[in-house]
């Protein structure tokens, strides 16, 4: 089968590229290499992609309307796998526009390259932000998503409720997943387990937001990675027995399902952290600070749903995930 993976020379999509072509899949990935954290890592994930024959990259904008046109009219994919996207609730608060234009536009410009061309099944990042102000744990796909905390949390709800147009209007099949705080080897920068390695090592204090009174979902990339390529092999069919009154958000009478993707497992911040440090062999200097606007206490998946269309529940726990990354991050850095 052909797929466009987009976000390619990203965390995640790097690792799709990777599995699906090992399965004997050809893969298109595109990016436009941006420098919100260093490109050098989006480079060496491309190298480490270059020997694989059935892998290609385009390096092109999901702004750039005629560019991706072509790309899907030449190209004809049986599926996309959409994964570029402005990431980083933090950053939403500074760099708003950044996310209109790679998550809003750039969503409609891909949806239009499956709506023309006839593409099988659109799967797609969402993210647990979308639960926002929600309390009640863990966070279901059917419960409502209707008050997001950042303007990054909003752009993938707009995601979800873009795609369900789509589907409803072209048939166009579409699958959200909202993937739960993910790490691992390649994983990137901005996040708090890349950030807080980088700190013990330099010998550098390493902030706590909410005096550590926070939890995280930590689900490692091996985990999301089988979940994206099951989910995609798993094509939602229209349901002319759904109904609003009675139906659940998570689907619809139109080809468009939701998933959470995550460990089903919350870690205190806390315990993350003691974790690391065993890995490392270094004490962290901890600096205990507020909570940051846009974030959530606590996540926390329930990963049912998931577990009863593709027969797959994450399953590597935080200890061994954070070894992987710090083994991994001492051999790239050589530190
Ligand atoms: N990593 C996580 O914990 C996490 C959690 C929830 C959701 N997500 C979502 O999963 C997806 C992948 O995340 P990731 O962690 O791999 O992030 P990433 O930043 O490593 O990868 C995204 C890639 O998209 C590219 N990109 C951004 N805007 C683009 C544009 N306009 N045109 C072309 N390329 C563009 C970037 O250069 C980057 O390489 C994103 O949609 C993200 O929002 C990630």
């Amino acid at each position: 089968m052909k797929y466009l993976v987009t976000g390619a020379a990203g965390f995640i999509g790097f690792y799709v590229s990777k599995v699906l072509t090992s399965q004997g899949h050809d893969v298109v990935g595109i990016d436009n290499i941006n420098d919100y954290y260093d490109v050098n890592l989006k480079y060496s994930r491309l190298t480490e992609l270059e020997p694989v024959t059935k892998f290609r990259f385009v390096k092109v904008d999901l702004a750039d309307r005629t560019g991706i046109a072509n790309l899907f009219e030449t190209e004809k994919f049986d599926r996309v796998i959409h994964l570029a996207a402005q990431a980083g609730v933090r950053y939403s608060l500074d760099n708003p526009f950044a996310y209109a234009d790679s998550n809003l536009i750039g969503h409609l410009t891909i949806l239009e390259g499956c709506r023309n061309n006839n593409v099988k099944h659109l799967v797609y990042a969402s993210s647990s932000s979308v639960y926002g102000l929600n309390t009640k744990m863990p966070f279901n796909c059917d419960d409502a998503v209707d008050h997001p905390i950042s303007l990054y949390a909003a752009t993938k709800k707009s995601n979800e409720l873009m795609s369900h147009s789509y589907s409803h209007l072209y048939g166009i099949p579409t699958s959200g997943l909202r993937f739960f705080t993910v790490y691992g080897p390649w994983g990137r920068p901005d996040m708090a387990l890349f950030k807080f390695t980088k700190k013990i090592f330099d010998g550098d204090q390493i902030d706590i937001y909410n005096n550590g009174e926070l939890a995280r979902d930590f689900t490692y990339i091996d985990d999301i990675v089988e979940g994206v390529v099951r989910v995609a092999d798993c094509v939602p069919e229209a349901n002319s027995k759904w109904n609003a009154e009675l139906g659940s958000p998570k689907n619809s009478s139109a080809p468009y399902q939701i998933f959470n993707i995550g460990n089903g497992q919350p870690v205190a911040l806390l315990d993350f952290v003691d974790a690391l440090e065993k890995s490392i062999g270094i004490k962290a200097n901890r600096n205990m600070m507020p909570m940051q606007p846009g974030d959530v206490y606590k996540t926390w998946a329930d990963t049912d749903d998931l577990f009863k269309a593709v027969n797959y529940q994450p399953k590597v726990d935080i200890k061994h995930g954070v070894q992987q990354f710090v083994d991994w991050y001492r051999a790239f850095y050589k530190v």
